[in-house]
C-alpha cells in the first residue's frame, strides 16, 4: 500500500507529532510525515522533526504582513512536499477560510476536549472550571469555524478529584497520542468518509465500524 503523505502543522512541544512519527516509523499506520511546518522558532516540534530526519519548515507568523500571506507560505510548503493530508497538532493559528476550503476533507485537528464541549483555547481549564467528571480529546475534520468540524473519533478521560490543569492535560495527552495516529491510520487506509456533517468509518472488512470511541490502537 502506498504511504499517505502527511503534513503536520504545530506550534509547541509536538508530543502529538512525536506519536505520529513513532507510529509511522514502526509501520503501524500506512502513512509518512512528509513535512512539519511550525510557526514558532525553537519549538519542540521542530526538534522532533529534526531528530526523525523529517523536513521541517519554520515560518514565524509575525514575519508575514497578513494572515493570507502566512497561509500562502504554509500552502507552498505543503505543496512542495506533495502533502495529501494536513494534521493540525497543537497549531495555534487560525487558518483563513480559503485555506480551509482548499483542504476540505483533507485537514484534521486534535482538540483536548470532547467537542462540541469546550472549543477554543484553554479547553482543559474550561473543563475543570465547569466541574465536568468526564472530558477527553477529539480528532475532527476542520471547517471554517473554531473546533466546529465533523467529529471523526473521540476518547474519554475522567476528571479526578484534585486534578489541576497540568495533571488533567497530561492524562488527555496520553489518549491523544493513541487517538491521533489511530485516526490518521484509518484515513490512510481509505476508511474515513465525510458525509455532510457526519463521518462514516468503514471496518477493516469494508463494513461500517460500530463504535469509534476510545479505540484500541493495534
Ligand atoms: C494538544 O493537547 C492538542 O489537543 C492541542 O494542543 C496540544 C498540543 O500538544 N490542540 P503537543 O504540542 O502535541 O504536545
Amino acid at each position: 500500500m502506498d504511504l499517505l503523505k502527511v503534513g503536520v502543522l504545530a506550534s509547541g512541544e509536538g508530543s502529538n507529532l512525536g506519536a505520529l512519527l513513532a507510529a509511522c516509523s514502526a509501520r503501524r499506520i500506512p502513512a509518512r510525515i512528509s513535512v512539519v511546518v511550525c510557526n514558532v522558532a525553537g519549538a519542540g516540534a521542530l526538534r522532533r522533526a529534526g531528530e526523525s530526519g523529517v523536513p521541517a519548515v519554520c515560518l514565524p507568523h509575525r514575519e508575514y504582513a497578513s494572515r493570507e500571506a502566512f497561509d500562502a507560505a504554509v500552502m507552498a510548503a505543503l505543496e512542495a512536499h506533495g502533502v495529501e493530508l494536513v494534521v493540525l497538532a497543537g497549531f495555534m493559528r487560525v487558518l483563513a477560510p480559503s485555506f480551509v476550503r482548499s483542504w476540505a476533507g483533507r485537514l484534521v485537528n486534535v482538540h483536548p476536549a470532547l467537542l462540541p464541549a469546550f472549543p477554543g483555547v484553554a479547553a482543559v481549564k474550561q473543563a475543570l472550571d465547569r466541574g465536568v467528571r468526564v472530558t477527553g480529546c477529539t480528532v475532527h475534520f476542520v471547517d471554517e469555524g473554531v473546533d466546529t468540524g465533523p467529529v471523526i473519533a473521540q476518547a474519554a478521560v475522567p476528571v479526578l478529584q484534585g486534578d489541576d490543569e497540568a495533571s488533567l492535560a497530561a492524562r488527555i495527552h496520553v489518549q491523544e497520542h493513541r487517538l491521533l495516529p489511530f485516526v490518521v491510520g484509518l484515513i490512510a487506509a481509505g476508511r474515513v468518509h465525510l458525509e455532510g456533517r457526519r463521518v462514516r468509518i468503514d471496518g477493516a472488512d469494508g463494513t461500517p465500524a460500530s463504535v469509534l470511541a476510545s479505540p484500541e490502537v493495534p
